[in-house]
């Protein structure tokens, strides 16, 4: 067994299911022999002794049973497939050029362009030697390799345009390469003929060689790729006299939110991106003038490539779920077991289509969840193993298996940030309990674990909910949450479409109660991939809390073409919806909430029914307090709305609390024009709207973390219940 994978994994093609649709479960197995599956149902997911524990039900299910263990490899690392019919007959003497961005040098053989067969690998491989030179080489017919290798190194995040001129007569390979620095032009004759002059290849790979197991996979940004017949200086690629010469030419503009690349040649051969790299990249044309892609597409005709781009394992399907109709709504768990191992596919069961089975609607924030799939934190330590181990927490962290692909707060070894977010491979973080900071007093958990604590709560109090997710919001809109008496998020709803911010407006206006439960929420804009819906955007541009930049002129999203980045930027602040948005970020301590004079109002005498306590959730298992992590504060100048109360404040954070950097103006002043420490601080806060509907807010992300506190008896789990049960009309 090795190390290097945990020896049992799975993953299922969707997070979230209506009742009475069907799931497809992948799985990949080290051991030998058979894995066991059966169906559980998460009630709770923090394994901290000192709670609830790790609590579920196990659930017949038509697919419990034992199955075959075999293991399913994937393979990381992005590039282009284009297929060469028979009648498109490579050139005798061609040349082969891009303009190439590398941004890892020296990190082992990378390949711009690869021609050969699938089955018998590569005739020609162009790109970058293991110390980053310009670099060439050629099968000869006797199976030999010539090679060339120009002098100078490229600059990083250089533009360079790069050719090597084949030519099947002479047997001369001559590989040129120019850019404001260098310019170098180095030939080979070779004494036996390249086997390209005799062989017809089937295939072209750009950013990726066919050999099979090492794909020497390309660093960086590509543009313009062409094949041309005959012999071109590099400076002749710049003029137009000889384009008749053109055999194919990929134009990385066209088709941009497809993974589909588009040959502008006389063959039209089109081709295919394989682990979606990232598209609607600034070109080595790019001026500044334009910072849409739409508006100038000519300047965005880059693609950049990654050796570690891996979003969709296409592992093959183990066995179905036809999820019941009858199935009760809720938090599932796929469990894999075979010897002392095991895995669990989290499954959210909406119920079916078009139906209520309850009154409350949880909306479960799959987004959030897939955009922090595999977050593989900085701050991970090994030692967290003991807690992990004394807890019967979640064994495996994505800090040690980065292979598997990180989150979108991680960077690809090449420095660049991930811009892209998938469920269908295993996402470690998205288990039962899985424990995010290992290291604090409290459970140290956050969204799914986190939500859980929220999961727990409505089953102890009795609630019947029902679960939707942001994949229904997104794709139904609000016909997904009409008809709820009360819908509530979790801890981090953070990241929203257009759609389903539309669909929680709509619900809120058309007279719904909506409970906001967390903090740093409706902050993100993301966009959802056209061909592969589990596949999401996000380009941290601008401003905000941000794991990584966006560069200059790719701030726009390339699968829907809109301004990527914070919805406060883009017109929809949270305090719009919600009444309170993102003001203050610490590390994972909560503090407690204080409530206003206001609150004592005898309008609000039914929400603090039963709590004679002046501070709310000064305890709980998300770091020891309430209001805590990532805090959300009132501001009428944001869009908060006129007839919003402040219920509580919260106080008394740690120094490490700092303002959100969206808030700042100088070192001195921010956008508010009052002292920082008074936007360190999360609001709760509640209004009515004029449909006869109403919004409670929590504006922390650690709220949940204090419902069960003291056996769920404790004053924030007093509060929530009473909100609820105004919301849904008990009294
Ligand atoms: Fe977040």
């Amino acid at each position: 067994m090795t190390t290097e994978f945990p020896p049992l994994l799975g993953y299922a093609d969707r997070l979230s299911v209506w009742a009475g649709e069907t799931v497809a479960v992948k799985v990949s197995s080290y051991l030998k022999g058979h894995y066991t599956a059966r169906l559980v149902r998460t009630i709770c997911a923090d394994p901290n002794p000192e709670g609830i524990g790790l609590t579920e039900a196990s659930v017949a299910s038509e697919f419990s049973g034992s199955y075959p263990a075999r293991i399913q490899p994937f393979r990381p690392g992005s590039c282009a497939k284009i297929a060469l019919p028979s009648e498109s007959a490579f050139p005798k003497t061609f040349t082969l050029t891009a303009m190439i961005w590398p941004t890892r040098l020296a990190s082992g053989k990378q390949v711009v362009f690869s021609i050969g067969k699938a089955d018998s690998g590569p005739g020609l491989m162009l790109g970058l030697a293991e110390d980053g030179r310009p670099w060439v080489a050629a099968r000869l017919a006797d199976g030999d390799w010539a090679e060339v290798i120009l002098k100078g190194p490229l600059g990083e995040r250089r533009w360079t345009r790069l050719s090597v001129t084949v030519n099947g007569l002479t047997n001369t390979l001559t590989l040129r390469a120019r850019n404001g620095e260098t310019r170098e032009k180095s030939q080979l004759v070779a004494d036996k003929p390249v086997a390209l002059s005799t062989e017809v290849p089937d295939s072209l790979i750009i950013a990726a060689a066919h050999a099979p197991g090492s794909r020497l996979n390309f660093n960086g940004k590509i543009e313009g790729p062409a094949v041309r017949e005959g012999d071109f200086e590099l400076d002749e690629f710049d003029q137009t006299q000889k384009q008749g010469a053109l055999f194919a030419q990929w134009d990385f503009s066209r088709d941009i939110p497809s993974s589909r690349i588009v040959d502008i040649g006389p063959y039209q051969l089109h081709g295919e991106l394989v682990n979606f790299p990232a598209r609607a990249m600034t070109g080595s044309n790019w001026d500044g003038s334009e910072m849409c892609w739409r508006h100038a597409p000519d300047q965005y005709g880059a693609i950049h490539f990654h050796e570690d781009d891996i979003y969709d394992f296409n592992w093959d399907t183990d066995f179905l779920f036809h999820v019941p109709k009858e199935l009760q709504p809720g938090v599932y768990g796929i469990r894999l077991e075979q010897e002392e191992f095991q895995d669990t596919v989290p499954l959210f069961v909406c119920p079916p289509r078009g139906q209520r089975t309850a009154r409350i609607c949880v909306l479960v924030s799959t987004f959030t969840y897939t955009v922090y799939g595999n977050h593989a934190r900085p701050d991970y330590d090994p030692s967290w193993k003991k807690k992990i181990e004394a807890w019967d927490a979640y064994p495996w962290n994505p800090a040690e298996y980065p292979h598997y692909g990180c989150s979108t707060y991680n960077f690809h070894s090449d420095r660049s940030g991930i811009c892209h977010a998938s469920h269908r491979r295993p996402l470690f973080n998205l288990r039962p309990g899985y424990l995010t900071f290992g290291a604090n007093a409290c459970s140290g958990l956050r969204h799914f674990q986190a939500d859980s604590h929220l999961i727990a709560w409505l089953e102890h109090q009795g609630y019947d909910y029902d679960i939707v997710t942001d994949r229904e919001l997104h794709d139904e809109g609000f016909s997904a949450i009409a008809g709820y008496a009360l819908v509530t998020t979790g801890s981090h709803p953070e990241y929203h479409t257009p759609e389903t911010l539309d669909a929680l407006l709509q619900y809120r206006d058309q007279g719904g109660h909506l409970c906001y439960l967390g903090g740093n929420g409706f902050y993100w804009r993301v966009a959802i991939h056209k061909e592969n819906p589990s596949l999401i955007e996000i380009r941290r541009a601008e401003g905000g809390i941000r794991a990584w930049a966006s560069e200059p002129g790719e701030y726009y999203n390339a699968f829907d073409g809109q301004y990527g980045g914070l919805w406060r930027r883009n017109g929809r602040p949270p305090q719009a919806l919600v009444g309170v948005g993102f003001s203050s970020q610490g590390r994972f301590y909560g503090s407690y909430y204080r409530r206003t004079p206001e609150s004592y109002d005898v309008r609000f005498a039914w929400m603090f029914e039963g709590i004679d306590d002046e501070l709310i959730g000064d305890f709980g298992f998300s770091g020891g307090g309430a209001a805590g992590f990532e805090l959300d504060r009132y501001d009428h100048f944001l869009g908060s709305p006129a007839n919003t109360v402040v219920l509580a404040s919260s106080e008394n954070h740690n120094d490490t609390f700092v303002v959100v950097p969206e808030e700042k103006l100088t070192h001195t002043a921010n956008a508010a024009g009052v002292s920082d420490t008074e936007l360190i601080r999360a609001d709760m806060v509640y209004f009515e709207t004029p449909a006869g509907g109403a919004v409670f807010s929590t504006g922390s992300i650690t709220f949940c973390g204090s419902l069960p506190h003291n056996g769920f008896k404790n004053n924030v789990s007093g509060l929530l219940g009473n909100v609820f049960n105004r919301f849904l009309g008990v009294r």
